[in-house]
Protein backbone atom coordinates (compact mmCIF):
# COMPACT_ATOMS: atom_id res chain seq x y z
CA UNK A 1 0.00 0.00 0.00
CA UNK A 2 2.81 2.58 1.07
CA UNK A 3 4.45 1.92 -2.47
CA UNK A 4 1.19 2.82 -4.43
CA UNK A 5 0.84 6.11 -2.42
CA UNK A 6 4.86 6.61 -2.97
CA UNK A 7 4.50 5.63 -6.42
CA UNK A 8 1.77 8.33 -7.27
CA UNK A 9 3.46 10.60 -5.22
CA UNK A 10 6.16 10.44 -7.52
CA UNK A 11 4.04 10.88 -10.87
CA UNK A 12 1.69 13.72 -9.64
CA UNK A 13 5.23 15.35 -9.20
CA UNK A 14 6.19 14.76 -12.56
CA UNK A 15 3.08 15.68 -14.40
CA UNK A 16 3.59 18.84 -12.53
CA UNK A 17 7.16 19.28 -13.12
CA UNK A 18 6.20 18.85 -16.79
CA UNK A 19 3.38 21.54 -16.72
CA UNK A 20 6.54 24.03 -15.86
CA UNK A 21 7.16 23.17 -19.56
CA UNK A 22 3.52 25.03 -20.71
CA UNK A 23 5.11 28.75 -20.50
CA UNK A 24 2.59 31.11 -23.07
CA UNK A 25 3.49 34.38 -24.45
CA UNK A 26 3.11 36.97 -22.04
CA UNK A 27 0.88 39.70 -22.55
CA UNK A 28 3.26 42.72 -22.37
CA UNK A 29 3.27 45.36 -25.50
CA UNK A 30 6.13 47.11 -25.69
CA UNK A 31 4.00 49.65 -28.48
CA UNK A 32 1.24 51.69 -26.75
CA UNK A 33 -1.43 52.50 -28.41
CA UNK A 34 -1.59 56.25 -27.88
CA UNK A 35 -4.34 57.42 -29.47
CA UNK A 36 -6.96 55.00 -29.12
CA UNK A 37 -6.01 54.20 -25.08
CA UNK A 38 -8.62 55.41 -22.72
CA UNK A 39 -7.17 57.22 -20.52
CA UNK A 40 -5.61 59.52 -23.70
CA UNK A 41 -9.30 59.72 -25.11
CA UNK A 42 -10.79 60.90 -21.95
CA UNK A 43 -9.50 63.53 -19.41
CA UNK A 44 -9.48 60.84 -16.36
CA UNK A 45 -8.73 62.10 -12.81
CA UNK A 46 -5.78 60.45 -11.36
CA UNK A 47 -7.85 58.39 -8.44
CA UNK A 48 -9.97 57.03 -11.38
CA UNK A 49 -7.03 55.83 -13.36
CA UNK A 50 -5.16 54.44 -10.28
CA UNK A 51 -8.07 52.38 -9.85
CA UNK A 52 -8.41 51.02 -12.85
CA UNK A 53 -4.81 50.50 -13.45
CA UNK A 54 -4.96 48.29 -9.72
CA UNK A 55 -8.29 46.49 -10.57
CA UNK A 56 -8.90 46.04 -14.32
CA UNK A 57 -6.04 46.41 -16.14
CA UNK A 58 -4.16 43.12 -15.35
CA UNK A 59 -7.03 41.43 -17.59
CA UNK A 60 -8.18 44.66 -20.05
CA UNK A 61 -5.21 46.00 -21.16
CA UNK A 62 -2.43 45.23 -23.49
CA UNK A 63 0.03 44.61 -20.04
CA UNK A 64 -0.34 42.62 -17.52
CA UNK A 65 1.71 42.88 -14.08
CA UNK A 66 2.40 39.51 -13.46
CA UNK A 67 2.60 38.19 -9.85
CA UNK A 68 5.27 35.77 -8.83
CA UNK A 69 3.36 32.92 -8.60
CA UNK A 70 2.53 33.41 -12.47
CA UNK A 71 5.31 31.43 -12.99
CA UNK A 72 3.86 28.38 -11.51
CA UNK A 73 1.57 26.40 -13.53
CA UNK A 74 -1.41 26.03 -14.05
CA UNK A 75 -2.12 29.50 -12.49
CA UNK A 76 -0.17 31.16 -15.41
CA UNK A 77 -3.05 28.76 -17.20
CA UNK A 78 -5.84 30.20 -15.47
CA UNK A 79 -4.75 33.70 -15.31
CA UNK A 80 -3.85 33.49 -19.29
CA UNK A 81 -7.22 32.48 -19.65
CA UNK A 82 -8.68 35.06 -17.81
CA UNK A 83 -6.45 37.77 -19.83
CA UNK A 84 -7.97 36.41 -23.12
CA UNK A 85 -11.43 36.71 -22.37
CA UNK A 86 -10.81 40.16 -20.67
CA UNK A 87 -9.41 41.21 -23.28
CA UNK A 88 -11.60 40.22 -25.69
CA UNK A 89 -14.60 41.63 -24.27
CA UNK A 90 -13.35 45.59 -22.86
CA UNK A 91 -9.59 46.78 -23.20
CA UNK A 92 -8.45 50.02 -21.96
CA UNK A 93 -5.55 50.27 -24.67
CA UNK A 94 -7.77 49.93 -27.50
CA UNK A 95 -10.78 51.51 -26.77
CA UNK A 96 -10.92 54.38 -29.46
CA UNK A 97 -10.92 51.42 -32.23
CA UNK A 98 -14.65 50.72 -31.40
CA UNK A 99 -17.41 52.06 -32.91
CA UNK A 100 -18.96 54.79 -30.75
CA UNK A 101 -22.34 52.87 -30.46
CA UNK A 102 -19.80 50.17 -28.81
CA UNK A 103 -17.76 52.82 -26.68
CA UNK A 104 -21.05 54.11 -25.37
CA UNK A 105 -22.19 50.20 -24.43
CA UNK A 106 -18.67 49.52 -22.86
CA UNK A 107 -19.10 52.38 -20.83
CA UNK A 108 -22.19 51.25 -19.56
CA UNK A 109 -20.84 47.77 -18.71
CA UNK A 110 -18.03 48.76 -17.06
CA UNK A 111 -20.41 50.81 -14.43
CA UNK A 112 -23.24 48.20 -14.32
CA UNK A 113 -20.34 45.68 -13.31
CA UNK A 114 -18.35 47.95 -10.77
CA UNK A 115 -21.77 48.62 -8.97
CA UNK A 116 -22.53 44.97 -9.21
CA UNK A 117 -19.43 44.05 -8.00
CA UNK A 118 -18.80 41.17 -10.49
CA UNK A 119 -15.94 43.25 -11.86
CA UNK A 120 -13.11 42.65 -10.66
CA UNK A 121 -13.61 38.94 -10.76
CA UNK A 122 -13.79 37.14 -7.26
CA UNK A 123 -10.84 35.02 -8.01
CA UNK A 124 -8.92 37.75 -8.75
CA UNK A 125 -9.24 39.76 -5.59
CA UNK A 126 -8.57 36.38 -3.88
CA UNK A 127 -4.94 36.52 -4.08
CA UNK A 128 -4.80 40.29 -5.33
CA UNK A 129 -6.20 42.38 -1.96
CA UNK A 130 -4.95 45.41 -3.51
CA UNK A 131 -7.21 45.53 -6.24
CA UNK A 132 -10.89 45.07 -4.09
CA UNK A 133 -12.64 48.46 -4.82
CA UNK A 134 -14.01 50.22 -1.43
CA UNK A 135 -17.30 51.26 -1.34
CA UNK A 136 -15.35 54.62 -1.25
CA UNK A 137 -13.83 53.80 -4.79
CA UNK A 138 -16.71 52.46 -6.06
CA UNK A 139 -18.63 55.80 -5.74
CA UNK A 140 -15.56 57.88 -7.08
CA UNK A 141 -15.27 55.58 -10.68
CA UNK A 142 -19.06 55.28 -10.46
CA UNK A 143 -19.50 58.92 -10.47
CA UNK A 144 -16.93 59.84 -12.98
CA UNK A 145 -17.77 57.01 -15.45
CA UNK A 146 -21.71 58.02 -15.44
CA UNK A 147 -20.59 62.17 -16.25
CA UNK A 148 -17.99 60.70 -18.84
CA UNK A 149 -21.27 58.71 -20.26
CA UNK A 150 -23.49 61.31 -20.33
CA UNK A 151 -21.42 63.70 -22.39
CA UNK A 152 -20.65 61.16 -24.90
CA UNK A 153 -24.34 60.26 -25.48
CA UNK A 154 -25.21 63.92 -25.95
CA UNK A 155 -22.99 64.28 -28.16
CA UNK A 156 -24.15 61.82 -30.51
C1 LIG B 1 -8.79 38.63 -13.37
C2 LIG B 1 -9.16 39.27 -14.59
C3 LIG B 1 -10.12 40.44 -14.60
C4 LIG B 1 -10.05 41.61 -13.87
C5 LIG B 1 -9.00 42.01 -12.88
C6 LIG B 1 -11.17 42.42 -14.30
N1 LIG B 1 -11.89 41.76 -15.25
FE1 LIG B 1 -13.49 42.44 -16.26
N2 LIG B 1 -13.68 40.66 -17.27
C7 LIG B 1 -12.84 39.59 -17.11
C8 LIG B 1 -13.31 38.47 -17.92
C9 LIG B 1 -12.66 37.10 -18.00
C10 LIG B 1 -14.49 38.93 -18.57
C11 LIG B 1 -15.34 38.13 -19.55
C12 LIG B 1 -16.69 37.80 -19.06
C13 LIG B 1 -16.76 37.16 -17.72
O1 LIG B 1 -16.03 36.17 -17.48
O2 LIG B 1 -17.52 37.64 -16.87
C14 LIG B 1 -14.69 40.31 -18.13
C15 LIG B 1 -15.73 41.11 -18.54
C16 LIG B 1 -15.87 42.45 -18.20
C17 LIG B 1 -16.89 43.33 -18.72
C18 LIG B 1 -18.02 42.93 -19.61
C19 LIG B 1 -17.92 43.57 -20.94
C20 LIG B 1 -19.23 43.49 -21.65
O3 LIG B 1 -19.27 44.02 -22.74
O4 LIG B 1 -20.22 42.95 -21.12
C21 LIG B 1 -16.68 44.57 -18.18
C22 LIG B 1 -17.45 45.84 -18.43
C23 LIG B 1 -15.54 44.45 -17.30
N3 LIG B 1 -15.08 43.16 -17.34
C24 LIG B 1 -15.04 45.49 -16.56
C25 LIG B 1 -14.03 45.37 -15.61
C26 LIG B 1 -13.63 46.44 -14.73
C27 LIG B 1 -14.21 47.84 -14.74
C28 LIG B 1 -12.64 45.93 -13.93
C29 LIG B 1 -11.93 46.63 -12.81
C30 LIG B 1 -12.73 47.23 -11.79
C31 LIG B 1 -12.42 44.54 -14.34
N4 LIG B 1 -13.30 44.24 -15.34
C32 LIG B 1 -11.46 43.69 -13.81
C33 LIG B 1 -11.69 39.54 -16.35
C34 LIG B 1 -11.29 40.54 -15.46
Amino acid sequence: MKKIIKKILIIGFVIFLLMQLYQPARNESYEQELIANFTKMYDVPKNVETILQTSCFDCHSNNTNYPLYSYIQPARFFMEEHIKDGKKDLNFNEFGKYSKRKQENKLEAIIKQIKSDEMPLASYTLLHKNAIVTPAQKEEVIDWFNKTEDSLSSKY
